[in-house]
């Protein structure tokens, strides 16, 4: 999509494909036959053990796998942020259980070749509840800790890439439901599995996700104790008592609706984090004043990169994307880069993309003013402009802002404020050049000025 302001730009990301979810689920088939292979030769007290194991290992395997699968770099995050929202974030927990054990209803009573799956399930179930250590380890340690860091910090990050955040975390809980295979608890966890995406969305966090999962599994551990689990899983309901989930079930949307209210407002007054890939200050302070109080900007230092950025585009907008692409794929974040460059009319455009190393690599600014200048000699069109192309990654998409002022080259330099070529731009309309302007005026009417009022028109639409 392109808009009167701004361009969309192809992504080059290697995005997550069907077939990777399809590999993730044979992945822990297959690890688990081994295992579940070697688990059958347990003696009856240990079985519940090498169920643990049996489950603990493949999903080790399948994590390992997927992040090969998807070429990620660097572990989750799972700092604890937010602190009020914890108790919402708890009721949103036990709301969505409601809803998600109630979805289970819907489905009829097992038969044939579902009978068997069903009874086999139960059985399995009887023997973890049973089981109080080596069950809960499965239930309510093993559990959260693995399938969060699968189905949330790497599937639903991959997926947040590539489409819209709802989409994502809708195939990330439909992927977490299917993982389950069975269909009672296919219904239950995709139903929670949209709560998890949403909470690790908005948070970015594991935490809060490990946590919910953590007290659902727990809550179904302790009232396993105390009940046979197929109650939980077929309609040996009576009919009053339908009747009651269906209300309990009506007034637990009601929270989520609540919740999920309070939850938008919440995170829109939170700041989000953007990485400007510059190492320099002076245009992280430029571009402050000019975006949204609820944007905070961030160098490369501050995100730890060291290695310089490679710049070998053609055009400023080759090289802008260049930038961004460097820092946004491998460290995930959102960033912003930007090019800019002096075009001359009478030099065919130059010095352009060589603005900074016109008179040779590491010239100064006045090494490159004075070459601009020796081009110039007697030329009688002095027309030129300066153009900023800066690069956005923002989630899945990739755009990029133009800015442009036009103006003419000075016969000498003149001024003293600014850097680079201001001392020698006149823009057009006015007597003086840059460097005698104030940063005021400047930033006023600059063509980096105008690129971020169009990426700021940007963020304010969009809310990013
Ligand atoms: P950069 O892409 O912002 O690093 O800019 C490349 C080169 O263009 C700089 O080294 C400067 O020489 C020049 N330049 C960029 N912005 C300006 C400006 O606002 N005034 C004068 N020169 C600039």
């Amino acid at each position: 999509m392109n808009s009167n302001y701004y361009k969309e730009i192809p992504s080059k990301r290697n995005f997550p494909k069907f077939i990777h979810f399809v590999a993730i689920i044979a992945y822990f088939i297959l690890f688990s036959i081994p295992f579940s292979l070697l688990v059958s030769h347990f003696p009856a007290r240990f079985k519940t053990f090498g169920m643990l194991l049996s489950y603990v290992f493949p999903m080790i395997l399948t994590i390992w796998a997927t992040r090969k699968t998807f070429g990620r770099e660097g572990f989750p995050s799972f700092s604890f942020q937010h602190k009020n929202l914890f108790p919402f974030i708890v009721i949103g927990a036990f709301a969505f259980l409601v809803v998600g054990e109630s979805t289970v209803l819907l489905l009829p009573e097992p038969s044939g070749i579902f009978k068997t799956i069903f009874d086999e399930l139960n059985e399995a179930m009887k023997a973890i509840f049973n089981d109080k250590i080596s069950g809960y380890l499965m239930i309510a340690v093993a559990a959260p800790i693995l399938e969060e860091w699968l189905f949330r910090g790497i599937i639903l990050k991959a997926l947040l890439k590539k489409y819209s955040p709802w989409k994502a975390i809708l195939i990330s809980a439909v992927v977490f439901g299917v993982f389950h295979l069975n269909p009672w608890q296919f219904l239950y966890a995709t139903v929670l599995g949209i709560y998890l995406g949403y909470i690790y969305w908005k948070t970015g966090s594991l935490f809060y996700p490990i946590l919910i999962h953590w007290l659902l599994n727990s809550t179904a551990f302790i009232a396993g104790q105390f009940q046979d689990p197929s109650e939980n899983l077929t309609e040996t309901l009576t009919h009053q008592e339908i009747k009651g989930m269906i209300l309990l079930s009506l007034f637990s949307l009601f929270i989520i609706y609540f919740l999920y209210n309070y939850f938008e407002k919440y995170f829109s007054h939170t700041p989000k984090e953007w990485i400007v890939a510059t190492g320099n200050p002076h245009k992280i302070q430029e571009i402050e004043k000019i975006l949204p109080k609820n944007i905070r900007l961030k160098d490369l230092k501050a995100l730890g990169h060291k290695t310089e950025l490679k710049e070998t585009g053609k055009t400023l907008e080759e090289n802008a994307l260049q930038k961004m692409r460097q820092i946004a794929y491998p460290y995930d974040v959102n960033v912003m880069a930007d090019d800019t460059g002096l075009e001359v009319e009478s030099l065919q455009g130059a010095p352009g993309v060589y603005s900074a190393r016109y008179a040779g690599e590491n010239a100064s600014y006045r090494d490159n003013v004075e070459k601009l200048l020796k081009e110039m000699e007697g030329k009688e069109n002095r027309n030129a402009r300066f153009r900023t192309l800066i690069a956005l990654s923002d989630g899945p998409k990739e755009i990029v802002f133009e800015g442009e002022i036009k103006g003419t080259i000075a016969n000498e330099p003149r001024g003293e404020r600014g850097f680079g070529y201001d001392s020698v731009f006149i823009p057009e309309g006015y007597d003086k050049t840059f460097a005698e302007m104030t940063q005021e005026e400047k930033n006023k009417i600059s063509h980096r000025a105008e690129a971020l009022k169009k990426l700021k028109k940007y963020l304010d639409e969009s809310k990013a």
